[in-house]
């Protein structure tokens, strides 16, 4: 495998062609960003931890039966993965009330969402990703009905199966966003699942472990995200 020509840099990875037209290499880098690309910081260790920790959980995700890109780590900070036709709206699984649903519906944080909730939002920084409807992505030949139904049972087998491991490391899995693509015509997940992308808070203190602390500015942002790698198990070499 042979690492061709930069195909796109987005705010925290950078992703490259291969000698195989049906695989890319994602290249975690250590720039931070929040606020759609506002807020931005380089942090020295978090491409690495990153690609580690998304390896082990997107491993994890294929075992339980849901079909990923992952194919393989490469190095510290580059991995392996098919190339998929991405699908341009985030899905938004939560199980606990935090971030902008508080703003937009008024409500406390740290309510649980019995069941969870989810939503779509539309990828676009300069638009500020707003929230769409199953309507929207139909009109604009986004996804499909049955694509939609697909992203969405496969966003909650998810939260199945990772609420358990996040809770067997002591951690409350609060919300999360997932991108998918298509593959070989079928729905893959795609992008990433990393602190970068969800809220993971402490079960007994409720400290955070995720990327709140870098919006935030509450600091010890790689040291979090490695303690999240630790507990998971994710190994360093
Ligand atoms: P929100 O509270 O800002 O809507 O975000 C919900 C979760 O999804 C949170 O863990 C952050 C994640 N997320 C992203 O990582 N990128 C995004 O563009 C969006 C909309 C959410
Ligand atoms: N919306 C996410 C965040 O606030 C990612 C981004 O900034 O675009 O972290």
């Amino acid at each position: 495998m042979q690492i061709e020509r930069e195909l796109y840099s987005g705010k925290a990875k950078s992703v490259y062609a291969t000698n195989d037209p049906d695989r890319l290499v994602m290249r975690f880098r250590d720039d931070t960003s929040a606020f759609d690309g506002r807020k931005k910081e380089q942090l020295a260790n978090k491409g690495a931890t990153n690609n580690r920790t998304n390896a082990f959980i997107m491993q994890h995700l294929e075992r339980a039966g849901i079909p990923t890109h992952f194919e393989r780590l490469l190095s510290d900070s580059d991995s392996l993965v098919k190339r998929l036709e991405m699908i341009p709206v985030e899905c938004v699984v939560r199980n606990r009330t935090a971030g902008s649903i508080c703003r937009r519906l008024g409500v406390a944080e740290n309510m649980e969402l019995d069941p969870p909730t989810f939503e779509f939002f539309l990828k676009n920084d300069e638009l500020h990703d707003p929230m769409v409807n199953e309507y929207h992505i139909r009109a604009f030949g986004w996804a499909s009905d049955d694509e939609i139904a697909i992203m969405k049972r496969l966003a909650f087998e998810v939260n199945d199966v990772l609420k358990q491991l996040f809770l067997d490391a002591g951690i409350v899995l609060v919300d999360y966003k997932l991108e998918f693509g298509r593959f070989q015509g079928r729905i893959v997940l795609g992008d990433e699942f990393t602190a970068d992308g969800c809220r993971l808070w402490d079960v007994d203190t409720g400290r955070k472990l995720d990327k709140d602390r870098f919006r935030q500015d509450l600091g010890g942002v790689v040291e979090a995200y490695q303690e999240v790698a630790n507990r998971l198990g994710v190994t360093s070499g």
